[in-house]
């Protein structure tokens, strides 16, 4: 077993949550920059990567300074997982593992995997269990706190004798989707099931949610989501305790710089994805909407200046 990175860390640990569509090589290192001290990826097909892996290993590639880094895996056959552990650590060389059962998408739970997974103990286990004899870098799993009548507590009891190093919750059932109450006794109450790190996940945006959701679960750290969209500076804001109250010329300028590594990486699909990243990073200004429909149209770096001219020739 490689080192476990996940006992380096002076606590609490503040990771960037697994996001498909989002967390790409660009995002990831804008959060590296502002202080996540975890990164995971967006989520991978386990199947893909055991049939075409070029498309798949092509949305995980990172660089050295994005590290640690854990690749997600969601699927549902062990086999599958077999291989594309392999295939990860051969091709991507990440820093852990993660399995995701959590995913609510109906595209996700079709092949019997993400959230459905938990309800299925058995075959959760076998995955975990096979992941874990594969691998060679420390395993995590993502979580809810329910998925139809499987409470996580149960779930946790039932992969007790698997070596899993980390575990982050999302504090909703399967059923709550994306919104409403956070359960964070849960949370705490998983600290007697489970010895490995503990990352309490969900409705982390800002530095207040972050101490409470702290305080709430014990846990030995936080998993941020939406919470970082358009905002990468949060994890500074949280470890710092301290607002960084960015103006609009700041934010500019971040936004600029995250435009430019996603040409970078991945030049004009980049500019493309890039458009919704930009929706964020203003959408708290006044006459964001005027905005935000030029920018979702840019081709360019230089159409996301004019646009941002534009908008301070009204408003400044
Ligand atoms: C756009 C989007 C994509 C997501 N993709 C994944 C994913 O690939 N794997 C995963 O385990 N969770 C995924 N999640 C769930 C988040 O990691 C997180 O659990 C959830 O958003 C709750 O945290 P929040 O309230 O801070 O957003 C995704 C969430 C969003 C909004």
């Amino acid at each position: 077993m490689a080192n476990n990175f996940w006992n380096d860390f002076k606590k609490p640990i503040i990771a960037l949550a697994p996001m498909a569509g989002i967390n790409d090589i660009a995002f990831r290192e804008m959060c590296s920059q502002y202080g996540a001290d975890v990164l995971y990826s967006e989520m991978a097909s386990a199947t893909a990567l055991t049939k075409n892996p070029e498309k798949t290993l092509d949305m995980l590639s990172y660089t050295e300074k994005q590290r640690p880094y854990v690749v997600q895996l969601f699927g549902y056959h062990p086999e599958h997982f077999k291989i594309a552990v392999k295939v990860i650590e051969k091709e991507i060389k990440p820093d852990g593992i993660d399995i995701n059962f959590g995913c609510p998408v109906n595209k996700v739970l079709r092949q019997g995997a993400g959230a459905v997974l938990m309800k299925d103990k058995e075959q959760a286990k076998k995955i975990i269990a096979t992941t874990i004899s594969q691998a060679t870098v420390p395993v995590s799993i993502k979580t809810r706190t329910k998925s139809g009548q499987v409470e996580l507590l149960d779930f946790l009891d039932y992969i007790s004798d698997l070596d899993i190093k980390a575990l982050m919750i999302h504090g909703r059932t399967l059923s709550q989707g994306f919104s409403g109450e956070i359960d964070y006794k849960t949370i705490l109450k998983a600290r007697d099931k489970f010895k490995g790190i503990i990352l309490a996940n969900g409705g982390i945006n800002d530095i207040d949610s972050a101490k409470k959701t702290l305080d709430k679960t014990k846990a030995d750290g936080l998993g941020l989501a939406r919470g970082v969209m358009g905002r990468p500076w949060l994890f500074q804001e949280i470890k710092e305790e301290k607002d960084l109250n960015y103006n609009r010329d700041k934010i500019i300028d971040l936004a600029l710089k995250h435009s430019k590594l996603a040409y970078k990486y991945k030049k004009d699909f980049g500019l493309k994805e890039m458009r919704k990243h930009l929706s964020w990073y203003i959408s708290s200004w006044p006459g964001a909407r005027a905005l935000r429909q030029e920018l979702v149209r840019i081709e360019s770096i230089e159409d996301i200046k004019k646009a941002f001219e534009k908008y301070e020739t009204i408003y400044r």
